[in-house]
Order: structure tokens, then C-alpha cells, then sequence
């Protein structure tokens, strides 16, 4: 090959390697990190993707180019020159790649073991996987359908589930754990940033699947410290407020709620219909009641029930509605 042609290759391979490195770092695919466990995974990803598009892109390139610049003209009959291997540039493409994967498997343990690391004084929640919904239970004993956890602080979720497989994650925290009957799976979270994150299943575990989902608050320590003294009712019952919101003592009657209304089936009385529906958990049957309100119809009471909450219910409000109802119900 011509000493010209080599640097043309060359050139051309670099270059689309550029191209598709800037592609791949500059588009911001993944959400912006909310902890300190996420940004580590993310530099992990980001390198092992970053080695992976470049070397694609040179071998990619140098096929394209030779195939283009090499073949074979129309007209051309002979044998091509006879090649004996090249030992420098065998040498080269083992010794860079093995290079390349040690770095990439050093930069992974070192990341796994911090990640792992609680510190000395975590915070320590419980959550629990059911269908289809999430519950927290915090070290003042109060459980709670959301998340809420400190901003610069180590908080170790232990993570498990009642019934089937089901899989716990925040996309902005990073961290995916199976939450697996009668296991207890921990990952470490550390927030960096305040905000309101969802909590989605990632694992298929029955036909409510896509409405297992709630939410994390991450709060200021100070706040989080009220939260806890107030045994978790900060946030002054925002399942009360959904409640309310939704106008739905306007024909429901539910004592802790003040609501009197009579056209719908009376609240007060739950676990009663929950008895009667056959239908598993109070919480699945109230969340099923609000979501498709046709599957179970109480004798005595026509279905008048507007047949899209789960549409204009954020799941997060959704999950604070059902479990304010369960928790008061009697
Ligand atoms: Cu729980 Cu999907």
C-alpha cells in the first residue's frame, strides 16, 4: 500500500471516530444524575462507550474506505500481491485492546465497592414491592407510599418484595435492584440535587405493572428531619389533598376526610367491599376502584364512577390517594 494511501485512511478513520464520539457525548441521552452512585455509573458508561464507538468507528471506517478505494477495477484479471501479515500491527491490536478492557474492568470494581459503601451512618429505609404498588417504611416505623430522603447523605434502601419479582428504580439515581420475595437486596443512594424523581417497576410482575410507580422526594437534611420527627406527615397528608382535589367527597362519604356525599359507595366502609370484591390486598382493590372502576361494582350503587382517573391522576398522586384511603379505612 502507498505510504499516501495509509495517511488518507488514517485520516478518514480518526475523523469518523471524532464524529461519532461528539455524537455520543454531546446528545444528552441519559437523565441528568441525582446522586453520587448515578454520576460514578454514568462516568463508567460513558468511558466504555466512549472506547467502544471509537474502535468501531476505525474498523467500520477502514472497511469502508478500503472497499471503496481498493477493489477490484472492471478490467483488472490479475492476483492481488501476495501478503505475509504484519507482526507491529498484530502486536498493536491485542496489546491496545487488552489495554483498554483492564482499564474498563479497574474503573468498574472501583465504582461497584464505592457504590456499595453506606459509610458509617446511613440512613436505612425498607422498601417493599407488592402488587402493584411501592411502600417505604422509615426508622420512626411510619410506611409510607413515596420516597423521601435527604440531599447529601448515604441512604441504604433494603430492598424486597411480598409476592412476585418486581424491580426497583429511580432513572435519575441510577441503580436498578430486583426486589425478590424473601431476599433482602441493598443498593446505597446519595443525593446531590433536590427534586421529585419517579419510582418505576422494571420487572414484568402482572397486569398492573405499568401503574406500579411512585415517587422520591429528595429534601434539604433539615427537612428531612421534621419529616421524621413528624413520624412522615409533613407533607400534611397530600393524599387528603388529592382527595379533595379530585372532588371526591362530592358523592363519597369518608369520615377522616369530612366527606358526606351519598351517590357513590360509602368509603368508611373499605374493607368491607374489599371482603366482598375478593380482589387480594385493600391496596390493590382501592387503586383498581379508582383506575377501572367497572371491575368490581358494589351491589346497590350504580357505576357512575368517571372512568378516567388513571389519566388525569399522576401515578404519584394516585399512589398517595390509595394509600391515604387504606391507611384510614376501617
Ligand atoms: Cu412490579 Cu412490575
Amino acid at each position: 500500500m502507498r505510504r499516501g494511501a495509509i495517511y488518507q485512511l488514517a485520516a478518514f478513520a480518526v475523523i469518523a471516530a471524532a464524529i461519532c464520539v461528539a455524537v455520543a457525548l454531546l446528545v444528552p441521552w441519559l437523565p441528568v444524575a441525582a446522586g453520587v452512585q448515578a454520576q460514578r455509573i454514568d462516568m463508567v458508561f460513558w468511558v466504555t462507550t466512549g472506547i467502544a464507538i471509537f474502535v468501531f468507528s476505525i474498523v467500520a471506517a477502514v472497511i469502508v474506505y478500503s472497499v471503496w478505494k481498493f477493489r477490484a477495477q472492471p478490467d483488472d484479471d490479475s492476483d492481488g500481491p501476495p501478503i505475509h501479515g504484519h507482526t507491529t500491527l498484530e502486536i498493536a491490536w491485542t496489546a491496545v485492546p487488552a489495554v483498554l478492557v483492564t482499564v474498563i474492568a479497574v474503573i468498574s470494581a472501583i465504582v461497584l465497592a464505592r457504590n456499595g459503601n453506606a459509610g458509617p451512618d446511613p440512613v436505612k429505609i425498607l422498601v417493599t414491592g407488592r402488587q402493584f404498588e411501592w411502600s417505604f417504611t422509615y426508622s420512626n416505623g411510619k410506611t409510607l407510599g413515596y420516597l423521601e430522603i435527604p440531599e447529601h447523605r448515604a441512604t441504604e434502601l433494603d430492598i424486597t418484595a411480598v409476592d412476585v419479582i418486581h424491580g426497583f428504580w429511580v432513572p435519575q439515581l441510577s441503580q436498578k435492584q430486583d426486589a425478590v420475595p424473601g431476599e433482602h437486596n441493598k443498593i446505597v443512594v446519595t443525593p446531590t440535587r433536590l427534586g421529585t424523581f419517579p419510582v418505576v417497576c422494571t420487572e414484568l410482575c402482572g397486569l398492573g405493572h405499568s401503574l406500579m410507580r411512585s415517587h422520591v422526594n429528595i429534601v434539604t437534611q433539615a427537612q428531612f428531619a421534621s419529616f421524621m420527627k413528624s413520624g412522615g406527615t409533613t407533607t400534611a397528608s397530600p393524599g387528603l389533598a388529592v382527595f379533595q382535589q379530585n372532588g371526591c367527597s362530592s358523592c363519597h362519604t369518608f369520615k377522616p376526610a369530612g366527606a358526606t356525599g351519598k351517590i357513590g359507595p360509602d368509603l368508611d366502609k373499605l374493607k368491607e367491599y374489599a371482603a366482598q370484591a375478593h380482589q387480594g390486598p385493600l391496596t390493590a382493590f382501592i387503586k383498581e376502584s379508582i383506575v377501572n372502576p367497572s371491575a368490581y361494582i358494589q351491589p346497590g350503587f350504580q357505576n357512575l364512577m368517571p372512568k378516567n382517573f388513571a389519566q388525569t391522576i399522576p401515578a404519584p398522586k394516585l399512589a398517595q390517594l390509595v394509600q391515604y384511603l387504606a391507611e384510614n379505612a376501617h
